[in-house]
């Protein structure tokens, strides 16, 4: 037996991308239902992403979700690249005409959307299990889930949307033969730990070693997030907090300047791939955010680009649904995969730059540095870097 209902949207996953989306909806009227398999504690302690491009920052402001974005996020106008034992910097304020970028962590953002829906009596279930999408073909899809204390529900909605992440359930269920991947995997991985001290930097470092890549970014004027270019299959045991600290003191380090270590909260090895799935529609189900792609994070590419597709998901559903106007959600996969293309190209570029193949490659080494030497010296080539990292294509909300 289930509990029968019925929603506008029904939205799988309370990610950045799901939250976002119903509280976009919202300010247009529009009901939702989000439906999440973790907990909300989960959620909420999930490190993840921390950078958010300008055009990110001014859509959550403009959202009515920037108060605390605006007391404690950590607003940056440049990096610094690192290679061949000197540090650089990049201006992008002076590269694009005022552009920057944001360190506030998506823990952060998905904790202020959950209260933000919550206090607005948003539907938002956590912890339900065998979610499903159903009659896909129809102007009527159904989402069916198991809730927390075991009841059973379908929910007949006028639209769905997948913002189930990269192993959810809603890709796999368009119908066969109809998506399109295009891939890369990547020889290594980042080992990443969240750090109990305060940056030894102002703005991030990104470090080209031919040890291998580091990068230093941050939290708090109190946190430190910092990475390590490690082997694709390596084993976090391998790692223990003593060798990633002096590992990251080699990496980083350029004369007179010391990083500060501290105790390590967190550590965890994350995979690099670049994934595109088009198209990110069939009929009334639409795909989000990771579901629909994945870029490698050098570059912070991942959370923005999940920001920009929802911000054109909640724009089209209003049309489809409330004005019966069908254009912009007939438009949606190809607005977002412009912006994906884009930024899948920036982070496989960002990447290729600045790691270290693991088989040694004197021709592919010598390009990485002619490179980055060039991006350091014509202010042409900064000024590509700089438009792509605060954002090339900012979302829009009308
Ligand atoms: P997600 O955040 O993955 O949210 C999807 C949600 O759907 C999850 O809460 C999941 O539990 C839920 N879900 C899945 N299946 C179901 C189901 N069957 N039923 C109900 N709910 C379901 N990006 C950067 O820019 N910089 C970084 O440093 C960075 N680090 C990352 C580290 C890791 C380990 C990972 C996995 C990603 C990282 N990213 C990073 C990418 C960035 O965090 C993602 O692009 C972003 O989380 C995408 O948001 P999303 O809402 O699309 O997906
Ligand atoms: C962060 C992650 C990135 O991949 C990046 O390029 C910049 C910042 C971060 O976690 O803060």
């Amino acid at each position: 037996m289930s509990v029968t209902a019925s929603t506008q949207v029904g939205i799988v996953g309370a990610g950045p991308a799901g939250l976002l989306l119903s509280h976009l909806l919202a300010l247009r009227g529009i009901d939702s239902i989000v439906v999440e398999n973790r907990s909300r504690a989960y959620c909420e302690a999930r490190q993840r992403a921390g950078l958010l491009e300008a055009g990110t920052v001014e859509l959550l402001r403009a959202v009515g979700l920037g108060d605390r974005m605006d007391a404690e996020g950590l607003e940056h106008g440049g990096i610094y690249l690192q290679f061949a034992g000197e540090r650089h910097h990049i201006d992008f304020r002076d590269l694009t005409g005022g552009r920057w970028v944001t360190i506030y962590a998506q823990t952060e953002i998905v904790k202020d959307l959950i209260r933000a829906r919550l206090a607005a009596g948003a539907q938002l279930e956590f912890e339900v299990s065998d979610t499903e999408v159903a009659e896909l073909d129809t102007d009527h899809p159904v989402l069916r889930f198991t809730d927390a204390g075991g009841t059973r529900h379908e929910v007949s909605c006028e639209a769905i949307a997948g913002c189930d992440g990269f192993h959810g359930i809603c890709r796999d269920s368009l119908p066969p033969g109809l998506v399109q991947v295009a891939e890369r995997s990547y020889p290594y991985s980042w080992l990443g730990i969240l750090a109990t001290v305060p940056p030894s930097t102002d703005e991030l470092i990104y470090s080209r070693h031919e040890d291998g890549f580091a990068l230093h970014t941050m939290r708090t004027p109190q946190v430190s997030r910092l990475y390590l270019q490690v082997p694709a299959d390596e084993d976090i045991a391998r790692w223990p907090d003593d060798r990633i600290w002096d590992e990251l003191r080699h990496r980083l380090g350029v004369p007179g300047w010391e990083l500060k270590e501290g105790p390590i909260a967190e550590k965890a090895i994350s995979p690099m791939r670049s994934f595109v799935a088009s198209p990110m529609r069939y009929r009334r189900l639409f795909l989000a955010g990771d579901a629909a792609h994945i870029v490698p994070p050098t570059g912070a590419k991942g959370l923005n680009l999940a920001i920009g597709d929802v911000t054109a998901l909640a724009a089209a559903l209003t049309d489809l649904l409330g004005q019966a106007n069908p254009d912009p959600a007939n438009a949606y996969s190809d607005t977002c995969l412009r912006r994906v293309w884009r930024a899948t190209h920036f982070s496989w570029w960002m990447t290729s730059m600045l790691h270290v193949d693991p088989h040694p490659d004197p021709f592919e080494a010598e390009l990485q540095l002619a490179q980055l030497r060039y991006v350091i010296a014509s202010r042409a080539a900064a000024t590509t870097l700089a438009e792509n990292y605060t954002g090339y294509f900012p979302p829009h909300w009308p």
